[in-house]
């Protein structure tokens, strides 16, 4: 497995694999990886002649009270579950490589980003655009891949490339879980021992929201009640929206989510299901 942190040498690397006739998968991360990030890689092989993963902690996404500088990072760590998971290169700019000047142009991630996470995070979403644009066009990925953890992630991502023609497919896979069901996450290392012990009701409260959501009822107040009882973090908010238009008018599929702050972690969770 090759790491590159020139752009040269990745483009140089893209160039020799596309001129073979290969197809590239493409695994965009901020790294301290787990077992969420290695599934996006598994699906990647299978799917593509080599992938490539990225490992940036994209300063653009970040507000400014945010943890950008506090943000685990362990790259040779990474490498070695990186290249175990089958990973042919990893491309790990700083963030003077990824943004060598200031640009004068920026991309608004649109109405999407206006609600869940991104109405608390104002311009993580249009950070995120930033970041994925520039993998997709330096790695010339033929598919790129997301996880549903990230549903509101995907689902902008998803819109960008279709309304914009970007000529690679946007893959989802499934969120991986703990044995106790919570979400893996780079930021659950933030959980102290005891928020660590009541994490897992998240997704005890989502599969309670999702049964009732199916009966045709209103799942939001139950989940608030019962996440109240049984963790101390601060719910942050808990909506039930049509995926992937993220709009209230629940058509197709639904997203149930939730996000919670915890002393120093904010945790997110989802369920995606099909109402009836
Ligand atoms: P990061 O949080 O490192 O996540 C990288 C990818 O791993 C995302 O697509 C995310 O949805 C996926 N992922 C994280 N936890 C997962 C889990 N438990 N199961 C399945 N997939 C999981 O998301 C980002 O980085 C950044 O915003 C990025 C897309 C790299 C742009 O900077």
């Amino acid at each position: 497995m090759q790491t590159f942190t020139a752009v040269a040498e990745l483009k140089k690397w893209v160039k020799e694999i596309k001129n073979s006739g290969q197809s590239i998968g493409l695994v965009p991360t901020m790294g301290f990886l787990h077992e969420g990030h290695l599934a996006l890689v598994e699906k990647a092989r299978k799917e593509n002649d080599q992938v490539v993963m990225s490992i940036f902690v994209n300063p653009a996404q970040f507000g400014p009270n945010e943890d950008f500088d506090r943000y685990p990072r362990d790259l040779k760590r990474d490498q070695e579950l990186a290249r175990n998971a089958g990973t042919a290169a990893i491309f790990a700019p700083s963030v003077t490589e990824m943004y060598p000047h200031e640009s004068t142009i920026s991309i608004s991630a649109g109405t999407q980003a206006e609600k869940l996470c991104g109405a608390k995070r104002p311009g993580h979403f249009d950070g995120v655009l930033k970041a994925v644009t520039k993998l997709f066009h330096l790695t010339e990925a033929d598919r790129a891949y997301f996880g549903q953890k990230d549903a509101q992630q995907l689902a902008i991502i998803e819109s960008w490339v279709r309304d914009f023609n970007f000529p690679l497919d946007i893959r989802r896979v499934e969120t991986v879980r703990e044995t106790d069901g919570l979400a893996k996450s780079s930021r659950n290392v933030y959980l102290s021992e005891a928020e660590r012990k009541e994490a897992p009701f998240l997704n005890k409260a989502l599969e309670l929201g999702k049964q009732k959501a199916l009966k045709g009822e209103n799942p939001l107040p139950d989940m608030a009640d019962f996440l109240k009882k049984n963790i101390s973090g601060k719910i942050d908010y808990i909506e039930l929206l049509d995926y992937p238009s993220l709009s209230a008018d629940v058509k197709n599929e639904a997203i149930l989510a939730l996000a919670v702050q915890f002393e120093k972690a904010r945790l997110i969770d989802n369920k995606i299901f099909t109402l009836k």
